[in-house]
């Protein structure tokens, strides 16, 4: 996420850093280049087509863009897909729900390149077994390529490239009009889509968002747990192009002056903790629709289902023109979140044999870049 002069401004209210804008030739080097390097090779000079499918899986989202997926390769026409287990968000994603929604996106990113090459992807999922309540080493899933003539491509592989979670502030003069919203929720197969732009109930939904977003940061182990993924400027990012990535000659300068320091990001009482506070605020608070995924289950199998079907909503949106982006923090399943995790549960009216698997606020953001991603070739396990 590149941090723009008037977000960086209202890090630092002013001064400093202003300096570092004007750097010129500096500063034009300061884009994470190589790390989005993934979104142009997709597809581009891969002989094998496994590699050339996960040339796009890869760009799936995921949470917190840790890309915990790993595949195997070692019989020929076959995917055998991990998942990395340091990868996984203990804190704040205490059983894997999310990360297992992550590879679910993944798969359906696999299946959609397969069918656009004239392939079904046959896929097996957990076949030794659903791991609970953690994932472990077993397989997530595995994968059979086979050849099918009468495959038909999906219209929505042709927004791979152009997909995003956009995290920027969303334009408050423009609605996102209930035609869209049906538009964008058409796209799911299994899972149960609902949605909203009534500003009054929205308005109550951003509270709630807010709410659940101020206790993530504010508990210092499920804080702690983000600040670990920061990676600052363009050096930090490319070095590990996954996490939170935080890029652009203001942050830079921002880092220089020394006001970056994960130990000030740590501190809550800290000029630099308390002067991100507005900053995290503003996206929410310019959510103008909010669309959510239920799924009646919660089997490992039911959160592959929902990450299939989020990532077929996130496409949909990006066809019609609408900017998406999760707000995963009422659905995390750590003690101090309880109380929000009930209350948004009441908002959103689902039921007690219902799982809220995703919460995603909608409007229309500023253009953004792809987010940094792991060549494909860091992502292939040896056996
Ligand atoms: C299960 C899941 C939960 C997510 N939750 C959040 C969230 O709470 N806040 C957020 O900013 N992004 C969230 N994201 C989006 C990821 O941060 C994003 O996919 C990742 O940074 C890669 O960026 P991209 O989607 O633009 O490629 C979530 C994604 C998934 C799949």
């Amino acid at each position: 996420m590149a941090v723009t002069r008037r977000r960086f401004i209202n890090i630092v209210g002013g001064g400093v850093v202003l300096a570092a804008a004007s750097g010129g030739l500096w500063a034009a080097t300061r884009d994470p280049l190589a790390a989005r390097r993934p979104w142009q090779d997709a597809g581009q000079g891969e002989t094998d087509l496994r590699r050339r499918l996960l040339s796009f899986a890869i760009l799936a989202p995921n949470p917190h863009n840790r890309q915990p997926w790993l595949a195997n390769l070692s019989t020929s026409d076959e995917i055998t897909l991990y998942c990395q287990s340091d990868r996984r968000l203990p804190q704040t994603d205490p059983y894997d729900r999310q990360i297992t929604i992550g590879l679910g996106c993944f798969l359906e990113l696999l299946a959609q390149a397969a069918a656009e090459e004239g392939y079904h992807a046959e896929i097996t999922l957990f076949p030794e077994g659903e791991p609970q309540p953690r994932l472990d080493a077993r397989p997530v899933a595995h994968i059979r390529l086979v050849q099918d003539d009468a495959i038909k491509a999906d219209p929505l592989f042709a927004q791979v490239l152009s997909r995003r979670s956009n995290k920027e502030p969303y334009d408050t003069a423009r609605p996102v009009a209930a035609g869209k919203l049906v538009e964008i929720a058409s796209a799911a197969r299994t899972a149960s889509i609902a949605y909203t732009n009534d500003p009054a109930r929205v308005a109550a939904l951003r509270r709630l968002a807010w709410d659940a977003y101020h206790t993530e940061i504010t508990t210092p182990r499920t804080l702690k747990e983000s600040i670990d993924l920061v990676r600052v400027g363009r050096t930090a990012i490319e070095a590990n192009p996954d996490g939170i990535d935080l890029s652009g000659p203001l942050i830079e300068g921002l880092s220089m002056a020394g006001l970056l320091s994960r130990q000030a990001m740590l501190d809550q009482t800290s000029t630099a903790f308390q002067q991100q506070i507005p900053v995290l605020k503003e996206p929410v608070d310019t959510a103008r629709a909010f669309l959510w995924l239920k799924t009646a289950g919660n089997s490992r199998a039911d959160q592959i289902a929902a990450g299939r079907d989020y990532i077929r909503l996130n496409l949909a949106a990006t066809a019609a023109g609408v900017s998406m982006h999760p707000l995963s923090q009422a659905l995390q399943e750590f003690a101090e979140m309880r109380p929000l995790f009930l209350a948004m549960r009441e908002a959103l009216v689902v039921r007690d044999n219902e799982t809220l698997q995703m919460f995603a606020r909608l409007g229309y953001g500023p253009a953004v870049e792809g987010a940094p991603r792991w060549p494909v070739d860091t992502r292939i396990r040896s056996v």
